[in-house]
């Protein structure tokens, strides 16, 4: 492979053989391994995480040339914070400053950036920035980028739950009227389409507590190559494989090419 081009061994160009038609519109991203990929090297974990934060901007730019529409990535777990206490506060100083650098050009691209989690335990100055961010970019609609901080799935899932039982306690619904809709209503991620596509880097093949709601029916790639060291060829691979997909949604494949013959049951 040429470095920094999309081209594979055989000289193939991938971008050609990806199928416009079938681009997912939302990809997810467990963005994993930039400790190891440091350590690997004999760096300190945290210059994984910065060269973390220029793959995510070569990934950003690949999914708005491919045609995606959302890009939500995991940054920072609600178990995150069990990690030492230097880590946690270089990555929250991290988001501080990549936010400041680069929310002119993710405006100026027509990006909508919107922050997923618990904001609360965040210092004031990643609070502030995070709102006026978000609030720069609420009206732009080329593109949207989720980043989850301090996102559980599960603590998504309770804290809905408590805000229907509360909608019920005051009799704002009727516990009847709960239902998939309802629920999604609800969700930090309301009004977003699931991903289709959840990429994890790193070869970890768990979920590790991301969008346990929104990733039901979502086709899984796991990437070997860890996070800092992803790049657009990869990101190629693995939309390519998406698009080998038979997404079944718990029905079964579409006979289009063959015969009727299977659609009587037998008697
Ligand atoms: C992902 O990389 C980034 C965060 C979780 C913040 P890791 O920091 O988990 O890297 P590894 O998995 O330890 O290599
Ligand atoms: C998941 O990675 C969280 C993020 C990428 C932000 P972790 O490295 O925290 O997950 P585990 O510990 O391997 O499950
Ligand atoms: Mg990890």
């Amino acid at each position: 492979m040429i470095i920094g081009k999309i081209i594979d061994k055989e000289n193939n160009d991938l971008s050609k053989r990806i199928d416009k038609q079938k681009v997912p519109e939302h990809i997810a991203i467990i963005m994993d391994g930039n400790g190891r990929w440091a350590t690997k090297k004999g760096l300190p974990r945290s210059y994984g995480h910065k060269r973390g934060v220029s793959v995510l901007k070569e990934i950003l730019k690949a999914s708005k040339k491919l045609g995606c529409k959302v890009l939500t990535v995991y940054a920072f777990s609600t178990e995150n914070w069990t990690r030492p206490t230097k880590e946690v506060d270089f990555l929250i100083n991290l988001f501080s400053e990549v936010l400041r650098n680069e929310i002119e050009e993710i405006n100026e691209e027509s990006t909508k950036i919107k922050f997923i989690g618990d904001l609360t335990p965040f210092p004031e100055t990643l609070k502030k920035i995070i709102s006026s961010s978000e609030s720069l970019t609420k009206n732009n609609n080329k593109f949207l980028l989720n980043v989850c901080v301090n996102y559980g799935g599960r603590q998504e899932i309770v804290k809905v739950a408590k805000e229907l039982v509360l909608k019920c306690c005051t009799g704002e619904i009727k516990p009847s009227e709960v239902n998939e809709e309802l629920f999604n209503s609800e969700l930090l991620t309301r009004g977003i389409k699931d991903p289709e596509l959840l990429i994890r880097t790193s070869g970890e093949k768990r979920i590790s507590n991301f969008l346990l709601w929104q990733l039901a029916y979502s086709e899984i790639y796991i990437s070997d190559v860890l996070w800092p060291d992803f790049n657009e060829f990869e990101f190629l691979k693995a939309i390519i494989d998406y698009q080998s997909r038979n997404r079944r949604f718990g029905g079964i494949e579409s006979l289009s090419n063959e015969s009727n013959q299977d659609s009587q049951l037998p008697s």
